[in-house]
């Protein structure tokens, strides 16, 4: 299981040290919340931190877009740097043009489910996808509890990865610790975000070894 830590959770005023300290610490992924006061009820970052972060780190950039009109900022993004772009299907009409979008930038396209969102929504567009991530709370904050029921959609993904051939990975993110991880790993995910628990405790990289072990 790759393991992406999300700087929601960091300190924003010692940032590029905090990104430096997960990826000596073995992440695989840094993930990065976009967040527009009002796709979800929360403020913070737009392309310019993706710009300030690229030369801080090798780690691909995980951006997660909680916005309204997203296609909007899919350019800005990728100039910045983004390494893969998830955009939120209810945040859209046009999920199906928006992955297009990201493409045509030479970015990985992610489409984000909310937990209140069914898998069927995105059948259609799992062939154009390279990633989908299933969310494990509702957007717009870190620290919320893990919603278990979702690696139900873990698995139904997983199925239907086997039987159609296709190649996307499952991620998820919302409340993944040393108590959540084993069941999204069973369940067949292949990234899982983790903000509070890695960032919020005195060793991050101990943290992230602890998250492979149980994966
Ligand atoms: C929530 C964000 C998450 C958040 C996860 O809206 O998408 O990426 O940082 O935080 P934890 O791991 O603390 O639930
Ligand atoms: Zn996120």
């Amino acid at each position: 299981m790759k393991i992406a830590p999300s700087i929601l959770s960091a300190d924003f005023a010692n940032l590029e040290r905090d990104i430096q300290v997960v990826e000596k610490g073995g992440a695989d992924l840094l993930h990065v919340d976009v967040m527009d006061g009002h796709f979800v009820p929360n403020l913070t970052f737009g392309p310019s931190m993706v710009e300030a972060i690229r030369p801080v780190t090798s780690l691909p950039l995980d951006v997660h877009l909680m916005v309204s009109d997203p296609e909007m900022w899919i350019p800005a993004f990728a100039k910045a740097g983004a390494d893969t772009m998830l955009v939120h299907v209810e945040a859209t009409p046009h999920i199906h043009r928006a992955m297009q979008l990201i493409r045509s930038h030479q970015v990985k396209a992610g489409v984000v489910i909310n937990p209140g969102t069914p898998v069927s929504l995105i059948e259609p567009i799992l062939p154009i996808v390279d990633q989908v991530l299933v969310m494990t709370v509702n957007p717009g904050f870190g620290g919320q509890k893990f919603l278990p029921e979702m690696a139900d959609k873990v698995a139904d993904l997983a199925e239907m990865r086997a039987a159609t051939g296709l190649d996307f990975k499952i991620e998820v993110d919302g409340g993944v610790s040393d108590q959540t991880i084993e069941v999204v790993a069973k369940a067949g995910a292949d990234i899982a975000v983790a903000g509070s628990y890695v960032y919020q405790a005195a060793d991050p990289a101990a943290q992230i070894a602890t998250l492979k072990e149980l994966a």
